[in-house]
């Protein structure tokens, strides 16, 4: 590995380290000077905006209701919970992710297999409430880096819950995965499959990640296609298991993963059945499929669920008709779990007009804390709630706070005309690839606090939000000797 290679890696480390374990140092609690504690109830005559102007359906299903210039979840005024909290945070509802675990088990326990288990992506969200949360549930761990695998470990995890997969992946990584003996790793290259193989004792499950050259899925991020990093071409199978020798029966398999925020359940049908037909001449050597993640959530009203059911009827055919049911299937997933139980909240710092007569909102978070919106142009529900009893709604422009143009939450979004400065934004559906996507370090504004609420209470291990410089200055107070 290079100097400038160790270096970089060293600074990623030292950030997730940083991240992971400083920024929960005790604050005193901001309070936003315009909100009050109690639910604000608006009597209906005095609303003066149209009925169903906000289109709640993808909030109402998770338990969000709109109760006058306020938000509730399970009856609790939002804004009595951020009126405890510092801006921006993000708030992670766990009620919601337990009942998102208990709907991926039941639809784990319909596959016809010899044993399901699903692991969660922990690249979606490691805050240490989510991991707490997942690790109690007694749900497994997929991690794709050596920050990750530390971190599921401090957090409690046994090596025996913990996949490891992920492009890329440097030697030292892969012989501290075997000698720790996980449960298992998915080789992405012959490369890799040569480095297991120098580690391997025996104890470790090991799959071979597969990409489909000519199929490309319609996910929003997909992730197969002729120029894709991940796996190795189908093409290949035979030298793929010429290669795996090493592995002894009942520890050999597949993964593949196609695409993420997938809602379309015929169309990963379709794909399973492709990649699983490859499969058919192996069968006598697969021992597990990882059938990869992607289940995804629906962000607008337009948007279907992913039907589970439909979905492990189709599956359970596709296996059977390949001679593969009664294989070990494994589920990873990230956005299903904790995309919806997280909220995104950030403070309007200023209103004004702009030149064209729209009104601006700017916030104290911005796409450092959460890029998804300016970086895929991802669609999510965004509102503001404020303390008026009467109010009209209006489009406004949403934006963060930093130098660039692309720093937007979105234009026409309808702000009701009562909420001011120092009131509160809220995006919703924020709990996945939300804070672990973002580039906190950008113009070194706040990386955001972090708050649980469960059982209607805010509580449990929550950190308030950081000046960005704090992380800076822990990266620079090392001396460098590291470089000779
Ligand atoms: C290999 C792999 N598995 C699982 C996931 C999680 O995907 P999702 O959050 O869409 O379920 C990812 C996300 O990038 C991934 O790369």
């Amino acid at each position: 590995m290079s100097k400038g290679h160790r270096l970089n890696s060293a600074i990623i480390k030292l950030m997730a380290f940083f991240h992971l374990t400083f920024i929960g140092g005790s604050r005193t609690f901001q309070k936003f000077p315009s909100l009050t504690n109690k639910v604000l109830t608006t009597p209906e005559n005095e609303v003066t905006m149209e009925k169903n102007a906000y289109d709640d359906h993808v909030l109402h299903s998770e338990g969000f209701e709109r109760e006058g210039c306020d938000y509730t979840y399970n009856g609790l005024s939002l804004s009595s919970v951020i009126s405890r909290v510092e801006t921006p945070s993000y708030i992670y509802f766990l009620d919601i992710l337990a009942r998102k675990i208990q709907e991926l088990r039941d639809f784990s326990t319909s596959i016809n297999g010899s044993g399901t288990d699903i692991f969660y992506s922990v690249k979606a969200n490691p805050a240490t409430q989510i991991l707490t949360a997942i690790l109690e549930s007694g749900l497994n761990v997929e991690v794709s880096s050596m920050g990750e695998l530390d971190h599921v470990l401090k957090t409690g995890f046994n090596p025996e819950r913990i996949i490891l997969l992920g492009p890329g992946k440097e030697e030292d990584l892969i012989r501290r995965a075997s000698e720790m003996h996980i449960r298992g790793i998915i080789a992405e290259s012959f490369r890799e499959l040569e480095l297991i193989s120098k580690y391997y004792d025996g104890n470790m499950v090991v799959l071979v990640r597969l990409n489909m050259e000519d199929e490309t899925s319609k996910a929003l991020e997909s992730m197969s296609g002729s120029e894709s990093k991940f796996g190795i071409d189908v093409k290949n199978l035979e030298e793929i298991v010429r290669r795996s020798r090493f592995v002894p029966e009942g520890k050999f398999g597949f993964q593949y993963y196609l695409g993420s925020q997938v809602l379309d359940y015929k169309e990963s049908l379709r794909l399973h059945e492709k990649m699983l037909s490859y499969m058919q001449r192996f069968r006598e050597r697969v021992d597990y499929i990882d059938l990869g993640g992607g289940f995804g959530v629906p962000m607008t009203p337009k948007d279907l669920k992913f039907d589970f059911g439909s979905f492990s009827s189709g599956l359970n055919r596709i296996l059977r008709d390949n001679g593969l049911d009664g294989k070990k299937i494994w589920f990873e997933s990230g956005r299903f779990l904790v995309a919806d139980c997280g909220l995104f909240v950030t403070r309007i710092v200023d209103i004004k007009t702009a030149g064209n007569g729209g009104t601006m909102l700017t916030t104290d978070g911005g796409m450092n804390n959460f890029f998804r919106i300016a970086f895929l142009g991802a669609d999510h529900p965004i509102r503001a709630i404020g303390s008026g009893t009467t109010f009209t709604l209006k489009p406004a422009t949403v934006c963060g706070p930093l130098c660039t143009p692309i720093d937007c939450f979105g234009k026409n979004i309808l702000i009701p005309d009562c909420v001011r400065e120092g009131d509160p934004v809220l995006i919703f559906k924020a709990g996945a690839y939300g804070l672990s996507l973002s580039p906190v370090l950008f113009l070194l504004q706040k990386v955001p606090g972090e708050y649980a609420v469960k059982n209607n209470k805010l509580g449990g291990s929550n950190h308030p939000p950081i000046g960005a410089e704090t992380v800076l200055s822990f990266i620079y107070a090392r001396d460098g000797s590291e470089l000779h």
